[in-house]
């Protein structure tokens, strides 16, 4: 049973605000979309690698990675306006039984997350790396007063990659096209047709580089990780 993975790197950037795309920025002297690649072209139970970027961005994609030689990259496809339909344009040309989606601007995970979390897709079928947040979290409304404040031991933050049967993340998000609002991760998905998501402990350095200071945090994440290995 095959392991595909879809990388949705279509975005604006716009909480970056850099002239260049942020999966094009670089890390070490490198783009962080490199990074991200290397991870999964070099993890041993994944087959195929499904790109998503700007319609425009295709070609000079094709022409950054051509000299690393990603052979598990089978398809660089256009995205859409937000990242659901991204995910979505990525899914459809993703021909393994299961997929994990991730973030092209989270060049951190590790193999060791890989392995736990693709054992825990393969016996559930949805499954997703969180962790548990440190800060306590309020509820609050549009005036910006507090409405409540949900217990901190049952409250994780949420990462990528998020891992999932094809046949039934495919369907999540075609039921999804009929609601008129947008997912922020691709399990919300699975949640709103009732199927359960089994939660899987990651790391907190695998970051989501989103703005200006997450870079900055990058570079420290990659020194420590260079004297570690
Ligand atoms: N993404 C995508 N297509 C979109 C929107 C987002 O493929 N229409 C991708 C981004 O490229 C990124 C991932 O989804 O790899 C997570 O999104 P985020 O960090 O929010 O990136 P952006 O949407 O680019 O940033 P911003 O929200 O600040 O504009
Ligand atoms: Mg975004």
């Amino acid at each position: 049973m095959s392991v595909g993975v879809v990388i949705p790197a279509a975005g604006q950037g716009k909480r970056m605000g850099s002239k260049v795309s942020k999966p094009f920025l670089l890390l070490d002297g490198q783009p962080i979309l490199v990074h991200t690649l290397r991870l999964f072209e070099t993890h041993p139970q994944v087959d195929e690698i499904i790109l998503v970027t700007k319609k425009e961005e295709i070609r000079g994609t094709e022409e950054m990675l051509r000299p690393y030689g990603f052979a598990k990259v089978k398809a660089i496809v256009e995205g859409g306006r937000e990242r659901q339909e991204s995910v979505y344009m990525g899914l459809q040309r993703c021909q393994s039984d299961w997929v994990l989606i991730h973030d092209a601007v989270r060049p951190f995970v590790t193999h060791e997350a890989l392995d736990c979390l693709i054992r825990e897709v393969k016996a559930t079928k949805a499954a997703i790396l969180a962790v548990p947040v440190k800060d306590t979290i309020k509820q609050i409304n549009s005036d910006s007063w507090v409405t409540s404040t949900p217990a901190r031991s049952e409250l994780v933050s949420v990462q990528t990659p998020q891992g999932f049967s094809r046949d039934l993340i495919v369907q999540a998000h075609q039921k999804a096209l009929e609601d008129p609002n947008w997912a922020t991760d691709d399990s919300m998905l699975i949640e709103q047709m009732g199927f359960p998501v089994k939660v899987v402990e990651g790391e907190y350095n695998n970051i989501k580089i989103t703005t200006p200071e997450d870079l900055v945090l990058a570079e420290k994440i990659w020194e420590i990780r260079r004297v570690e290995v």
